[in-house]
């Protein structure tokens, strides 16, 4: 551990998803404050803009492991940093449609699902099951079995005007009652 110049220990930060974006960014910011950094990648080959990071600030970014979507690499994390404290654990570690360019509007209802999936929600069957996989969207099959489009609700015209004629009334009451009085 890395102290600082006043013998207290320097505050440290847990960031996951500290490879690339704001995560990196993140860390950097908080190393050039003097904090030390302990991030994560996620498990796959090759070097990381953390680990140029960790190169660049000796001894006081440690490049650690982890995918949030796999619940026994979360247990991994835990038990190799247990005993640790951290003044903050941040999860910047985030799911984003394939093509980031793609505004809301374009993107594919089985992509936005996808990334729902991605982020821990769970999909269920009718009969309450749930789903694993990749959730398809059948819009033909949910236009015909949706009720408010299959048996639109009958016209709230003529309610309406029954409202509209009360409001009138008691509009021509108020006004003769506000001349009499
Ligand atoms: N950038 C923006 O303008 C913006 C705006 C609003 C909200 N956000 C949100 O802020 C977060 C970060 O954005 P960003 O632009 O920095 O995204 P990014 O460049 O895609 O970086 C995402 C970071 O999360 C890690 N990550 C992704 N999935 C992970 C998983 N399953 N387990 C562990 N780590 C995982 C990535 O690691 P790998 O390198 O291993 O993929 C990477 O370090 C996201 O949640 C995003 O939705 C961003």
């Amino acid at each position: 551990m890395v102290y600082s110049t006043s013998h207290k220990p320097c505050p440290a930060i847990l960031l996951i998803g500290a490879s690339r974006g704001l995560g990196h960014a993140m860390a950097a910011e908080l190393l050039k404050k003097g904090w030390n950094v302990v991030g994560t990648a996620r498990p796959v080959e090759g070097r990381t803009q953390l680990h140029d990071l960790a190169d660049e600030n000796q001894g006081r970014v440690e490049v650690e492991t982890v995918d949030i979507c796999e619940p026994e690499q979360i247990a991994a994390l835990r038990a190799r940093l247990s005993g640790r404290v951290f003044d903050i654990l941040f999860v910047n570690a985030g799911a984003a449609n394939a093509n980031p360019n793609d505004t809301i509007g374009e993107v594919s209802t089985e992509e936005f699902i996808r990334v729902m999936q991605e982020a821990g929600v769970q999909f269920y069957r009718q009969d309450g099951t749930p789903r694993e996989g990749k959730v398809r969207m059948d819009w033909d099959w949910l236009i015909s079995v949706d009720s408010l489009i299959s048996q639109p609700p009958r016209s709230l015209g003529p309610d309406l005007n029954l409202v509209g004629w009360f409001d009138e009334r008691i509009d021509i009451i108020k006004r003769l009652w506000t001349c009499a009085a």
